[in-house]
């Protein structure tokens, strides 16, 4: 029997990825954060083909996706991501990244891209994945479903906290207006937007912690296996 899939959807910064890859421990399971991969796609694009003035070439950027090759390694317990045999874990949390991926993320070729690689992931089951449509396009038949969300105001601080730690030097109001930006264009898109899938649980986070989250997710997991 193949074991299941576990899909994670909601919000920029409802702690999606660092509450999937505790329930990943917890429940021995393969956790992905697709997140990164558009990420990676994006510091590509602002590697090679930023213009002047900063905007992407998106027509240049088409032309050359089979240059891309993205993988995830085990690391010290956990994935990394390399892009070309380079490790880009750290960069892709650059505020740069945050500031242009959901552009990156809004266009056909490149969700098309990384469609497959998404799908191969699931073959042989026992993952958790965490992202914007996983449960609606990536894993439709997903075993469980969930949806995060919580205020923005919760969410801006969490991921200001979490940035602050990593060394990065970035204002709660920045932080904010880049959560509002994203989550704007990532629920407005045409392909894929984010949204809830109908047989997704949708859990409010705002006044629970990780932890608690994690603890609701596992329980509810464990009953129906
Ligand atoms: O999860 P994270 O905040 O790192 O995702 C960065 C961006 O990647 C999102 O704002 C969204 O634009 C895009 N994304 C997506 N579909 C996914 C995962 C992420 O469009 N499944």
């Amino acid at each position: 029997m193949r074991k299941p899939i576990i899909a994670i959807d909601g919000f920029s910064s409802t702690g999606k990825s660092s509450i999937s890859k505790l329930v990943a421990d917890r429940l021995e399971l393969i956790h992905v954060d697709t997140g990164a991969l558009y990420r990676g796609v994006t510091y590509f694009a602002l590697n090679n083909f930023a213009t002047k003035d900063n905007f992407i070439d998106l027509p240049s950027l088409f032309l050359n996706l089979d240059k891309i090759n993205l993988e995830f390694r085990q690391e010290n317990g956990a994935l990394s991501l390399y892009l070309n045999n380079k490790n880009i874990d750290s960069e892709i949390r650059k505020a740069a990244i945050s500031d242009n991926v959901s552009l990156i993320a809004k266009q056909k070729e490149i969700r098309d891209f990384l469609l497959k690689l998404q799908q191969n992931f699931g073959e042989k089951g026992g993952i958790i994945v965490d992202g914007r449509d996983i449960a609606t396009v990536i894993f439709p038949n997903a075993d469980f479903k969930f949806f995060l969300t919580a205020t923005k105001e919760e969410r801006a601080k969490r991921r200001y906290l979490e940035l602050i730690s990593l060394g990065f030097e970035i204002t709660i109001e920045e932080v904010l207006q880049n959560l509002i930006k994203r989550d704007k264009i990532d629920s407005e898109r045409e392909i894929a937007p984010l949204k809830k899938a109908d047989d997704a649980m949708l859990i409010d986070n705002t006044n629970l912690t990780k932890e608690e989250t994690v603890a609701l997710i596992c329980s509810i997991i464990i009953k129906k296996k």
